[in-house]
């Protein structure tokens, strides 16, 4: 055998080696790095304002998360609320950036949207994030939830809880308008098929709503609409 030939062939191996540890390397980097750089609250605030979003911005209209964050509590950020772990939900923060689908990978529906009533787009947003949160059972706030820990202080949550449990309710039903400036829940929200008579005797709204009644208004500030 040639030197040369040798040295190519090891050649290929060694570069074939350093490929393949480039692509676990990536694979397992690969959701960290876009949750934690790719996704980050700069990179979200390039579109969507800050001083609308972003709690900490100077004279906000958006609360944090928790409300009172106790001694060791993080506030939560954009990604822990809106984009759901995982491999392919991370895929979903670039087609979201092409302005091709929402975190939840769907795509966006104009027409429809169009075809009923004219919605202000800062409620149409507020509803598609709802809708989304209902449909997938409100899996980002679980992450950091644990449903059957909760024990809320008060009669009243105590028993929304009981309820929810029972009568498998999901959190977003409950605890809208938690951070963001306020947006009315459409008359006909979380309605599934199945779902539609119990979600007509929903008890009273609390947590969220609550909370952020102080945040009123429905408008639409986003940089180039
Ligand atoms: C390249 C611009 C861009 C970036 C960056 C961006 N968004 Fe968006 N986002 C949009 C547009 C455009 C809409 C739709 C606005 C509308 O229809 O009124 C939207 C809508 C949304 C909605 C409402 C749900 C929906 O389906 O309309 C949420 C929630 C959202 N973005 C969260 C985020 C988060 C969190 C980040 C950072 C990880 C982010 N966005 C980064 C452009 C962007
Ligand atoms: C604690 C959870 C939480 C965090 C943190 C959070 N959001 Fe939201 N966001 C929601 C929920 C829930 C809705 C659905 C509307 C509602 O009920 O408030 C929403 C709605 C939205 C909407 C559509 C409604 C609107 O007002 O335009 C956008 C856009 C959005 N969020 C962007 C962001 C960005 C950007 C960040 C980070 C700076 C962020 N959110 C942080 C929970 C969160
Ligand atoms: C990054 C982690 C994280 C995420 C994601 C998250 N929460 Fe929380 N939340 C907390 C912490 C920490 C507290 C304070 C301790 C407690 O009350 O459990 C809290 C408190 C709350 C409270 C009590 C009132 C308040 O604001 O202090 C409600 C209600 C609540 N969360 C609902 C939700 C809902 C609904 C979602 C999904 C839209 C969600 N959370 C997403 C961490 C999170
Ligand atoms: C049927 C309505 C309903 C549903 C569904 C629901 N909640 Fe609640 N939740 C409430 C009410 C009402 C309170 C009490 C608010 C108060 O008293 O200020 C509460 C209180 C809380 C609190 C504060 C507990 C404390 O420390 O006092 C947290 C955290 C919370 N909810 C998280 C969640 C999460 C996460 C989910 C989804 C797994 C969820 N809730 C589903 C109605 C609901």
């Amino acid at each position: 055998m040639s030197f040369r030939r040798m040295f190519s062939r090891r050649f290929a191996a060694v570069a074939g080696t350093i490929f393949a540890v480039a692509v676990i390397a990536w694979l397992f980097a690969y959701e960290p790095v876009t949750r934690n750089l790719v996704a980050s609250e700069a990179v979200c605030t390039y579109c969507h304002l800050e001083q609308e979003y972003v709690p900490t911005a100077r004279l906000s209209f958006s609360s944090t998360h928790p409300i009172e964050p106790k001694e060791g509590e993080s506030l939560a950020l954009c990604v822990d609320c809106h984009l759901p772990e995982g491999f392919w939900a991370a895929t979903f923060t670039y087609t979201h950036y092409l302005s091709m689908t929402d975190l939840f990978g769907h795509f966006r529906d104009r027409a429809s949207e169009r075809a009923g009533d004219w919605i202000p787009a800062g409620a149409a947003r507020a509803y598609r994030a709802r809708d989304r949160l209902f449909e997938y059972d409100s899996v980002t706030c679980r992450v950091c939830h644990i449903e059957a820990e909760i024990k809320p202080k008060r009669k009243r949550g105590k028993k929304a809880h009981k309820e929810a449990l029972e009568n498998k309710e999901t959190c977003i039903e409950c605890h809208d308008n938690m951070v963001h400036r306020y947006v009315d829940l459409r008359p006909d929200a979380f309605q599934t098929p199945e779902h539609s008579e119990t979600s007509g005797s929903l008890p009273p709204n609390g947590g969220g709503r609550v909370a952020a009644a102080s945040l009123q208004g429905v408008s639409t500030l986003r940089r180039g609409e």
